[in-house]
């Protein structure tokens, strides 16, 4: 598929690179051949099991700036993403992850580059081959109906139209259907998200919200920006009709609520626990990892689960709950600062968040977390696979990641003591604090701090609760 082409088109001189550049490989490997060519393509994925193609080689992200124009009435967003990356390899291409819309055009440098779409990878060559170590800023201009995905499990996720507005949710794909990336967890970057939208509505998304200016025709441009380092899957934008409150948190965090209309007296009490609900995290958990905070809540019927939009939870109407708001703002440590290096190992985010609730409900309604995990553990929908290895990209939310996971992080409790595993709930998000971490990551942690006595037991617990298969014969 041909979405837009600009620039100078590849035609025969980009033949002939091509022709070069496997003489090059042919002629032995690394050796640059004459004339500097040297440059291949960036892969077009990251060889995460679950999403192969998801993500992209040759490049990392360091920040995003998106200037998004929506029009509510045509459902029609025209944006601009300005990327800037560095090269991780000597590039003659590289792809960006975008699904749907229509790339007008784009540059790498500030010279057009040419545009190739194939399904859901948009290809871009750019005049001059980049070397490993540049440094260099992509521009794509690019319009369109966006249009949500629908994920293995059959959820909805992306940018989804409203009757007077939008909402843009992206785990674990979804973020590909409203700007250009690199869309795989392991590729962390800063963000800064202009939303161009009529100015009777309000505009919210990540991080701080650093201006509002009017623009022509009764509408305003809002930017948010989000510092601290941001999976794509964890940006979200909502457009729309919505009551905002604004204060803070934990001294000088900048908290911004916001929530549908029809809402605001039911949802007042809960979202006004939201200060004192980050306190006591930050007591387990250690300091609150951004600059800001929040929640939104949406009217029932457009989402179909809440997520942890990093600073900024949504929730729809019906699962704004305690519970729930405990899960996502201890996602905040357990997801957003501390990112799955691969989907694989979605159960520490899952498996920390739903441990969150447990350790809620002991501390503050007097029930111990054992006995949520023998609840746990009494359910049969819970064994259907270890939390570390769900066996397809529809399990990746199923019940085994969540209260499995949890049940991984009991045991581990057990076995290393109340002391020790308050350690770990403040040690492992410090060690990888927005940063990336594996299953292995976390085992090696957990062992580094329990000692060398109690290896043996732990490589155990793994093999058991963490890999293993089926049901243990005791909880
Ligand atoms: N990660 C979300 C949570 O806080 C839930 C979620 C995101 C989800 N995407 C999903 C659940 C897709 C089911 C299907 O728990
Ligand atoms: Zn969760």
């Amino acid at each position: 598929m041909e979405a837009g082409r600009t620039g100078r088109s590849p035609g025969a001189a980009a033949v002939t690179v091509a022709a070069l550049a496997a003489l090059a490989l042919l002629a032995g490997g690394c050796t640059p051949a004459a004339g500097g060519v040297r440059g291949t393509p960036g892969a077009s994925g990251v060889q995460d099991p679950y999403f192969p193609r998801l993500g992209n080689g040759g490049y990392d992200v360091t920040h995003y700036a998106l200037d998004l124009a929506f029009d509510p009435a045509a459902g029609r967003l025209d944006g601009t993403a300005r990327i800037t990356a560095r090269a991780t390899q000597d590039l003659s291409a590289f792809n960006l992850d975008l699904a749907g819309l229509t790339v007008a055009e784009a540059t790498v440098d500030g010279a057009p580059a040419s545009a190739n779409r194939a399904g859901d990878e948009l290809t871009l060559r750019p005049r001059d081959e980049l070397r490993r170590g540049d440094e260099f800023t992509v521009t794509v201009g690019y319009s369109g109906v966006p249009e949500p995905l629908t994920d293995p499990d059959g959820s909805t996720e992306g940018w989804m139209n409203t009757t007077d507005g939008a909402v843009a949710v992206g785990e674990p794909a979804g973020s590909m259907t409203w700007f250009p990336g690199n869309h795989h967890p392991s590729d962390k970057a800063s963000y800064e998200i202009a939303l161009t939208a009529p100015t009777r509505l309000s505009a919210l998304s990540n991080g701080v919200k650093v201006s509002a200016d009017p623009v022509s025709g009764d509408r305003t441009r809002t930017v948010w920006r989000q510092t601290e380092p941001m999976a794509s899957y964890l940006a979200t934008v909502m457009i729309g009709r919505y009551e905002t409150t604004t204060g803070t948190a934990l001294g000088d965090i900048s908290v911004v609520t916001a929530v549908d209309p029809s809402l605001s007296a039911a949802t007042a009490a809960l979202r006004a626990e939201l200060p004192a609900l980050l306190a006591d995290q930050r007591e387990r958990y250690g300091p609150y990892p951004f600059g800001a905070a929040g929640a939104v809540v949406t009217a029932d019927g457009l989402l179909g689960y809440a997520l942890e939009t990093q600073t900024r939870p949504v929730f729809p109407a019906s699962s704004f709950d305690r519970p729930t708001l405990v899960h996502e703002l201890a996602h905040q440590w357990f997801g957003n600062s501390v990112t799955p290096e691969s989907w694989q190992d979605i159960w520490l985010n899952e498996g920390f968040a739903t441990y969150a609730e447990w350790l809620y409900a002991e501390d503050h309604d007097g029930v111990p977390a054992r006995s949520s995990f023998e609840d746990a553990f009494a359910q049969d929908a819970n064994w259907a696979f270890p939390p570390a290895d769900p066996p397809a990209a529809e399990n990746l939310f199923g019940p085994p990641v969540y209260q499995r996971g949890a049940m991984v992080l009991h045991k581990v409790r057990e076995t290393v003591g109340d002391k020790v595993f308050d350690e770990i709930l403040q040690g492992w998000p410090t060690k990888y604090r927005h940063a990336n971490a594996s299953t292995e990551d976390f085992t090696a942690y957990v062992e580094s701090v329990a000692g060398e006595g109690l290896k043996e037991e732990l490589a155990g617990l793994w093999k058991v609760w963490l890999y293993g298969d089926g049901k243990p014969a005791e909880p």
